[in-house]
């Protein structure tokens, strides 16, 4: 049997690099968490929330899912926006995916997956409701907008959350911003996609207060 050692070894050697950086690091966590950011990621191994912004533990409330696909009957998803938006009081939500994406690569084709294709189903959504701007690009560029559609089409979802909305009706600070992640440099992108309150939102999308 595989004990998978070598993760001990390597969990053994980081706690003890954090402690030795920041004495009493554990002990303090312990008592509480107060992230400040809820991140909506895509589960994808080369795309580590925390690392890639250069975060500790406790500082990073996260979700992640394959393409980052946040739909409003998903209660993993909405239970994670929930706890972080009333309980935590995070003050940003930062959806982010990645260029590169297995997932939205997968819904550009018509190819069977599996299950995961029904996951997928909105990002189909998505390109069929911007589908005269796919047919202008070569195959790379399309999967690269997609990805980026993918992002603001996410973080809107986000907003027309009654979680999100309650949140501003009440004058909590909050926003919501979309950014995408370069798998081959490393790199953070903004797409320019911020949303603070309800009056950014279409008319058909926002609740009463
Ligand atoms: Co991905």
């Amino acid at each position: 049997m595989k004990l998978l050692k070598e993760l001990f070894e390597n969990n053994r050697q980081w706690a003890e690099q954090v402690e030795r950086d920041h004495p009493g690091f554990f002990e303090a966590l312990s008592r509480q968490q107060s992230p400040d950011y809820l991140w909506i990621g895509c589960s994808d191994s080369r795309v580590p929330a925390n690392e890639i912004v250069g975060m500790l533990p406790g500082e990073l409330f996260v979700h992640r899912n394959v393409a980052n696909v946040v739909v409003q009957t998903d209660f993993n998803c909405l239970s994670v926006l929930q706890y972080a938006v009333e309980v935590l009081g995070v003050k940003h939500i930062i959806v982010c995916g990645h260029y590169g994406c297995g997932g939205v690569k997968a819904a550009l084709t018509n190819n069977r997956h599996g299950l995961i294709d029904n996951w997928l189903s909105s990002i189909k959504d998505i390109y069929a409701k911007h589908q005269a701007q796919f047919e202008q690009l070569d195959e790379d560029s399309r999967l690269d907008r997609l990805c980026e559609l993918n992002v603001i089409e996410q973080v809107h979802n986000v907003c027309r959350t009654t979680i999100v909305q309650d949140a501003w009706d009440r004058g909590q600070e909050l926003s919501v911003h979309g950014w995408i992640y370069g798998i081959d440099d490393g790199r953070l992108r903004d797409l320019n996609t911020v949303v603070t309150g309800k009056d950014q939102l279409e008319q058909i999308f926002r609740f009463e207060d």
